[in-house]
């Protein structure tokens, strides 16, 4: 099936820094107030920053007033109560986040998530109003074996399970390889077009056409400035999810910068 492209202008570019297990609160507010100063006169992309828990509360303070919003880097399902060490969606909610990342792969293979986790979390950040931006992507070993589309449908499938029509239209979806995530090596711009473009036909195939041309789907892994214009351009990448490049705020402000290059209004 393929996608109707009209409705592909009113996909507006996102950028998103994972800054993972990175930066002291000290470290976060000052690169928060960097970004947020090159920034200021960025417009037409929409950016999220998302560091760690700690530092969830001094970076929302700092983004106060600007556009740039705020991600956490994983949720809990359930609402409230005795589990402890975990983060629900109310509370990521009242430090003042946005979006939530879900479905890393590095808490699906360090840490052992799985499909079915990972849909409960994405149930569990629309239930309160927080955006998720899903992760999906292959190993090495899986696109060897030629099972890359298999294994993004299965990601996908599973991690929809249940979710309604209305609340699949507000995900991000991210396609990271694995093998490309902190590596130095990044897909090429032809992988990741195929990627996104299969993933928006599925989207098509379960939920209709008009949401599939709204879907943001963004690459990640080994996102840097000097391969960010040749992804951006092909035409089903909508933005990127950025590890490394994002801890420095010349190289993630530029990473943005090429973005809206490419495909800013
Ligand atoms: P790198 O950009 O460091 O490869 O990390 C990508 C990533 O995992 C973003 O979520």
């Amino acid at each position: 099936m393929e996608v109707k492209e009209e409705k592909a202008g009113l996909r507006v570019p996102f950028i998103a820094g994972n800054w993972k297990m990175n930066k002291t609160i000290a470290e976060a507010k000052k690169l928060a107030a960097e970004i947020t100063k090159s920034a200021f006169n960025l417009e037409g992309a929409e950016i999220v920053l998302c560091p760690p828990f700690t530092a969830l509360y001094e970076v929302a303070k700092t983004i106060e007033g600007s556009s740039i919003q705020l991600g956490a880097q994983d949720i809990f399902w359930e609402n409230g109560g005795a589990f402890t060490g975990e983060i629900s969606g109310s509370l990521l909610r009242d430090v003042g986040c946005q979006y939530v990342i879900v479905g890393h792969s590095e808490r699906r293979q360090i840490i052992g998530e799985n499909d079915w986790i990972i849909n409960r979390k994405v149930k569990a950040a629309l239930r309160n109003q927080l955006l998720p931006i899903l992760c999906l992507g292959e190993t090495l070993e899986e696109r060897q074996k030629g099972l890359t589309l298999t294994r993004i449908k299965a990601q996908l499938d599973e991690a929809l399970k249940d979710v309604n029509q209305d609340d699949v239209s507000k995900i991000i979806i991210a396609y990271e390889p694995v093998w490309a995530i902190g590596t130095g090596v990044n897909a090429t711009p032809a992988q990741a077009q195929e990627a996104h473009h299969y993933i928006r036909m599925l989207l098509a195939e379960k939920y209709g056409q008009e949401l599939a041309a709204c879907a943001i789907i963004l690459y990640g892994g080994s996102v840097k400035p000097e391969n960010a214009s040749s992804l951006a351009k092909e035409a089903d990448v909508d933005g990127f999810l950025v590890g490394g490049a994002s801890l420095d705020h010349v190289s993630f402000v530029k990473i943005i910068e090429k973005m809206i290059e490419v495909k800013g209004k």
